[in-house]
């Protein structure tokens, strides 16, 4: 009755991997748990998301690797993996959200966000107008919410004209605002393919750990671009950010817990060092206090069935 805070499966977006052929699925072995669908199974997923209560799922392409090139057309494709698994799901389960990925790194040779010089440097503007192509791209397939991970400059305010124009006035842009060049990710460049490709690190886009502030201006930038609302990346690690930009701003906040604190909390269980079902809920219910109003995570199906109960 004195609880201040609630988890519900309302507040879970459940990312997948998406992958070619039929009737697949792949395991990902550094993330247990977690496997690549092919379409049809990716219906499945979205299905089984719907029937316990989650509003939403978030879709990440394993390109295959010809199709991978220097400045990631693919991305641009209507009928790439990404597109193909957009329509199928917004037909088979019109009422789940479906939010997509803008960013070239599952789509380029050498696993960068975006198109880079001959010193590897990422450019910014040149970037910022593929990824417009891959956000308009996506909205026709079918995406509810656009959510950019690429943390190029002025993005946000250029995706959400280009959806003005083109008449998608209620598809949402998520922002990954705050999003830091991290070593939890390695599981998830896995999963999509680009770890093995990856040269050098993310620290020309993503954000230095040891930054707050900078944080915050992120944050308002792609407010005042036309975000509806943003995301702080990783979670557990930066629940001091998601509380300050809760308080700052006063909009929707999520947090994606990424493929490293969930293949963090598989070891810890696998190991004997920690209750799995208590780690997952208590982590979740860390960021609903924190301020959060949703959060990403690959335990979200398994949590909506610890809350069912
Ligand atoms: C890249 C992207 C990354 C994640 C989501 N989008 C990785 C990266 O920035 O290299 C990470 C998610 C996770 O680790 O679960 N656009």
């Amino acid at each position: 009755m004195v609880a201040e805070t609630l988890l519900t499966p309302a507040s879970l977006i459940w990312p997948l991997f998406v992958t070619e052929g039929q009737a697949v699925e792949e395991p990902i072995a550094t993330l247990p748990g977690v496997s690549r669908w092919s379409v049809d199974r990716i219906v499945e997923r979205a299905k089984e998301a719907a029937a316990l209560g989650i509003p939403c799922i978030a879709l990440f392409p394993n390109t295959p690797r010809h199709l991978r090139t220097e400045r990631g057309e693919e991305a641009l494709n209507p009928d790439n993996l990404m597109c193909r698994a957009i329509r199928a799901i917004a037909d088979a389960v019109p009422d789940i959200g479906i939010l997509t990925d803008v960013a070239l790194d599952p789509y380029t040779a050498h696993g960068h966000d975006g198109v880079v010089d001959a010193q590897g440097r990422v450019l910014n503007d040149e970037t910022m107008r593929i990824l417009v192509d891959q956000a308009l791209t996506q909205a026709r397939a079918g995406a509810s919410i656009i959510a950019p991970s690429d943390m190029m400059d002025g993005r946000v305010g250029a995706i959400r004209a280009a959806l003005e124009s083109e008449g998608f006035h209620d598809v949402q842009i998520m922002a990954y605002a705050a999003k830091y060049a991290s070593a939890f990710y390695g599981p998830f460049r896995d999963a999509v393919g680009s770890g093995g490709l990856l040269k050098g690190d993310k620290k020309g886009y993503q954000m230095d750990p040891a930054n707050a502030e900078e944080a915050l201006r992120e944050v308002a930038m792609d407010l005042a671009e036309g975000a509806d609302t943003v995301m702080v990346k990783p979670g557990l690690p930066y629940l001091d950010i998601i509380r300050r930009v809760k308080e700052r701003f006063e909009v929707p906040v999520f947090a994606y817990q990424v493929s490293g604190e969930y293949a963090m909390i598989e070891a810890a269980a696998a190991a004997g060092a920690g209750d799995r079902d208590a780690l997952v809920l208590e982590t979740l219910m860390a960021f609903r206090r924190a301020g959060c109003s949703g959060v990403l995570t690959y335990h979200a199906a398994h949590a909506a069935r610890l809350l069912a109960g």
